[in-house]
């Protein structure tokens, strides 16, 4: 084991159920070969130790320049590498990243040289916007589950808020635990600024961000969390394809009985803090 997370138990909790949630993305189908990644912001456990450590690999470029990720640190899913491996060796196919001063590099510190995830412009920009608005969430997850993407490949459902509101329509806890709903990023090249910049604009206003014929982008707590969001979204989608796969359009809640749930349960209009 990495002598970083023997010394750190609160850590090495951390990295463990990152490892947990990474093998359920394999189990629900949701990460073929090297699909999706994470970050996990681990600022809280840096001390004069993990300051002092030489980067072990050279400085690389984020494309942006990240102002709130002064003095930060994260785990970041490997590029490349898959869930299902890195549910058994999360070092492995991970690292953790020091952001330079000039907050538009990084540098990797630990365990090995293992480069991050190709989005990890999108996780950063995220991660940056969290600090912004004092948000204590700390984790960003991005997967390919299958029943969302597959209903991105309907223009319908790319308009507005039209894919919220069917989502929202197909089972009481969907609104409940997805008060924000889900917002649209029209199809972009991978790994590109472009989609970062896409994304964070569509996180600010929703639960989670839906990539065109790609996948989903989710924050939260934190990876448990995050994770969560994207399961209550993606569930609502396989009922509706199941209901649909009857023959017709599904009946969906009403618009009255939504009303009462947001009533009934006082759901925040916009993100929280
Ligand atoms: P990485 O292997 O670079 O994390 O890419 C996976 C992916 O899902 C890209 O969108
Ligand atoms: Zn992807």
């Amino acid at each position: 084991m990495n002598s970083l997370l023997i010394s750190r138990p609160a850590l090495k909790t951390v990295i463990d159920q990152v490892a947990e949630v990474t093998g359920y993305l394999w189990q629900k189908g949701w990460a073929e070969r090297n699909g999706g990644n994470i970050t996990v912001n681990i600022t809280e456990f840096a001390d004069a130790e993990m300051a002092a450590l030489p980067a072990i690999a050279p400085v690389q470029q984020i494309g942006k320049v990240l102002p709130y990720l002064k003095g930060t640190y994260f785990y970041v899913k490997g590029t490349g590498k898959r869930m299902r491996d890195l549910a058994r060796y999360p070092m492995q196919n991970g690292s953790i990243i020091r952001i330079c001063p000039d907050l538009a590099s990084y540098e990797i510190i630990a365990d090995e040289p293992v480069m991050p995830t190709s989005e990890l412009p999108s996780h950063l920009s995220l991660q940056n916007y969290l600090l912004e608005t004092g948000s204590t969430y700390k984790a960003t997850l991005h997967t390919h589950p299958i029943e969302l993407v597959a209903m991105s490949h309907n223009r319908r459902f790319l308009k507005g808020d039209e894919l919220t509101q069917v989502l929202w329509s197909m089972i009481p806890e969907t609104l409940a635990f997805a008060p924000l709903g889900i917002g649209i990023v029209p199809y972009k090249i991978p790994g590109s600024i472009e989609l970062a910049d896409a994304t964070l604009e569509q996180i600010k206003t929703h639960d989670v961000v839906l990539w065109e014929k790609h996948g989903t982008v989710a924050v939260g707590t934190d990876i448990m969390d995050a994770f969560d969001q994207t399961d209550v979204l993606c569930k609502a989608a396989q009922i509706y394809l199941s209901a649909r796969s009857l023959g017709s359009e599904p009946e969906g809640m009403t618009a009255e009985a939504m009303h009462e749930i947001q009533e009934v349960f006082n759901l925040p209009k916009k993100r929280p803090c």
